[in-house]
């Protein structure tokens, strides 16, 4: 029925609740990491491609879909054909996955905030984030190792209670619905932002941080077409999708509450540029602090921190305690970065919920405050196994399976599956450029029919 369904107040409420979606800690804690992993300009080369052939046109399709049928993936999917509503849960239950490890990363950005203030992980941030913090590796005669997955050891408690206040905030901004979102962003998605440019200046003028900017532009073809380039493409590619929010449902159940006469081309392209812009920034902060430690410690930018999922809880740390002028400068750039992380991750965690919620209502008629409950203690049980001592490890799995396989292989079908198999495909173009001011044309079919597929099979292999 789209009697009666929820709609954005303006224009402007939806791109911000879309970029405030897109916007999050993949910018500035998962694109960064991913970049110095896979050898820093090495990976931008593929990261714009990606953007180009697959973000774009797979989000002018997400945004087409929802506008058109009006409901969320589930039921945009079965309007396509019966079959295919399964591929529309598909992302439905990796929303509910990934909220659950996000908000645990944004419960880690709570700890840290109060950490700032007295700059507690002291000399080593590494051996203080994964050894004190997380409890993740334990000494042994040799130094120390990291802990395996399947034994769950001890339990992080200090963890527990901003994970609770995380998902309580959740809580607290969907229940009002897109209105309640719609007004929340107006203030999530600027304020970060702020920060990240305040950051950014901070970064760049730090000695040293040349080097690491350099490290970060400059392309190594020889890695992207070597032995591990295939890692590099899909890790690109991947990151795209999460970033984006693109395959996840997300834009298909944000665009179902805007009228069915609102541009969809524009909106696609804004909210790609505007998140892809604010990762380049992030790039620059965190290779610009990257080289200004390399520059400290007498390292390369290749060696100076630990590469992965540590990356912004060891090397913003680092930073921060380095930073010239003393240590109430330091501890404000400190709750400065943390709170930009926390606001940056907010909105992203409540369009994971969202999704799910919008292909819940469609399909069972379930109240929102029911549905919301039920969602928001599940996502905060699930995330209780990451506090455990040897919780890094199952996020690295979790992250790495549903990133890699999970969405990838959605993009792939939704791809395969629009561009190959729909009959509607020429009609849904029509209405899409019906309605659009910039106008899908083959090239458009390119990307969904060939290159996309051909690189994510490529990749996959
Ligand atoms: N795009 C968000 C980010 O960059 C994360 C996200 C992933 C949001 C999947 C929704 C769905 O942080």
């Amino acid at each position: 029925m789209t009697v009666g369904r929820e709609r954005w107040d303006s224009r402007t409420a939806f791109i911000m609740a879309a970029v405030g979606s897109a916007v999050g800690l993949g910018n500035v804690w998962r694109f960064p990491y991913r970049a110095y992993e896979g050898g820093g300009g090495a990976f931008l080369v593929p990261y714009f491609i990606a953007l180009v052939t697959a973000g774009i046109p797979l989000m002018i399709l997400e945004y087409g879909l929802g506008r058109r049928y009006q409901a969320a993936s589930p039921k945009a999917f079965k309007s396509i054909g019966k079959g295919f509503e399964w591929i529309g849960w598909w992302p439905v239950v990796m929303c509910l996955v990934v909220a659950s490890y996000y908000c645990v990363i944004m419960a880690w950005c709570w700890n840290y905030l109060y950490f700032s203030i007295t700059q507690a992980w002291g000399k080593d941030p590494s051996s203080f984030f994964y050894t004190s913090f997380l409890k993740f590796k334990q000494a042994t005669p040799t130094g120390t190792e990291s802990l395996k997955g399947m034994d769950l050891h001890g339990f992080n408690w200090e963890v527990l209670i901003p994970l609770a206040v995380t998902w309580i905030l959740v809580y607290l901004v969907i229940i009002k619905g897109v209105k309640g979102v719609g007004k929340v962003v107006m203030w999530t998605v600027p304020l970060p932002l702020l920060c990240l440019l305040l950051l950014f200046v901070r970064g760049i003028t730090l000695e040293g941080a040349g080097a690491g900017i350099e490290y970060y532009l400059t392309p190594d073809f020889d890695k992207l077409f070597g032995p591990d380039g295939g890692a590099i493409w899909m890790g690109a590619y991947a990151q795209i999708f999460f970033s984006l929010s693109v395959g996840w449902g997300i834009l298909i159940a944000y665009s179902s509450y805007m009228p069915k006469r609102s541009d969809v081309t524009n909106n696609a392209i804004i909210t790609s540029l505007a998140n892809c812009g604010v990762s380049f920034l992030a790039g620059f902060v965190v290779f610009s602090i990257v080289g200004h430690l390399a520059h400290v410690d007498g390292t390369t930018v290749e060696g100076a921190v630990d590469k992965g999922f540590g990356l912004a809880f060891v090397a913003y740390p680092k930073a921060i305690s380095a930073m010239p002028g003393g240590p109430i400068v330091a501890a404000s750039f400190g709750i400065i970065f943390f709170f930009m992380l926390i606001t940056l991750g907010i909105d992203s965690a409540f369009s994971m919920i969202e999704a799910a919620l919008g292909g819940i209502y469609d399909k069972f008629k379930i109240s929102r405050r029911r549905a919301c409950a039920i969602a928001c203690t599940l996502g905060f049980l699930m995330g209780c196994i990451y506090l455990t001592h040897a919780g890094l490890a199952w996020l690295d799995i979790v992250d790495n399976w549903v990133n890699f396989y999970g969405i990838t292989l959605i993009a792939l079908f939704e791809c395969l599956v629009i561009g190959w198999l729909w009959k509607g495909k020429a009609e849904f173009k029509a209405y899409v450029n019906s309605v659009s001011e910039f106008k899908i044309g083959v090239l458009w079919d390119i990307c969904i029919m060939v290159i996309t597929p051909v690189i994510l099979i490529l990749s996959l292999i």
